[in-house]
């Protein structure tokens, strides 16, 4: 049996993320801006920040798939929906579930990066800096974790969990996922 452990509440979650939109309202004042969601983690993410800027702002998903089994990344990323949008000239912040190994942030970047936006930001709510492996950050991080699996808030056990509103540590009784 899996075991649910709030570690961070939904109020929690709310005042960071309003926070997160001011600041992101106050570096972009003036401007436009798109936000790309990575799916399906970041899309309840993204609808709540998207709230909570006020400028000008579009959004469009994307997704990309890691090879491996539910917990563990295998390192191959691989787009699977591309964004429908042209973002030359745009200024773009990707927003992110969790930053973990860092292996998908590093893809997503460079492919972004190469269609020359304006400008290149990254939003995350969650950051698992213990295990980068690559060197990459956010720009707007909302909380720092330790190594544990969380779901909740649209983070996923094989599809499972992303509508709890807190942030869950996933305890299992078992070693074998
Ligand atoms: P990275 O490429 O290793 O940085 O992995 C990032 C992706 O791994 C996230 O977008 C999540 O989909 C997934 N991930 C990493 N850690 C967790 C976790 O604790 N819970 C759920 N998904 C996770
Ligand atoms: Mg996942």
């Amino acid at each position: 049996m899996d075991k649910l452990r709030v570690l961070i509440t939904r109020e929690q979650i709310a005042a960071k993320v309003a926070q997160i939109g001011e600041r992101i309202t106050a570096d972009f004042a003036g401007e436009s801006l798109m936000l790309i969601g990575v799916l399906k983690g970041a899309a309840i993410f993204l609808a709540d920040l998207a709230r909570q800027i006020n400028l000008d702002t579009t959004f469009d998903f994307l997704a990309v798939s890691s090879y491996g089994s539910a917990r563990q990344q295998s390192g191959e990323v691989r787009l699977v929906k591309d964004i429908d949008l042209p973002i030359e000239g745009r200024n773009i912040i990707l927003v992110e579930d969790i930053l973990d190994t860092g292996l998908t942030l590093t893809f997503l970047l460079s492919m972004l990066q190469a269609r020359r936006p304006k400008s290149l930001k990254v939003a995350a709510l969650l950051d698992k800096i213990s295990r980068r492996t690559e060197p990459v950050h956010g720009d707007y991080v909302g909380f720092a974790i330790p190594d544990e699996f969380v779901v909740g808030y649209g983070l996923d056990f094989a599809e499972q969990y992303r509508n709890l509103p807190d942030i869950c540590v996933l305890e299992s009784g078992s070693e074998s996922r």
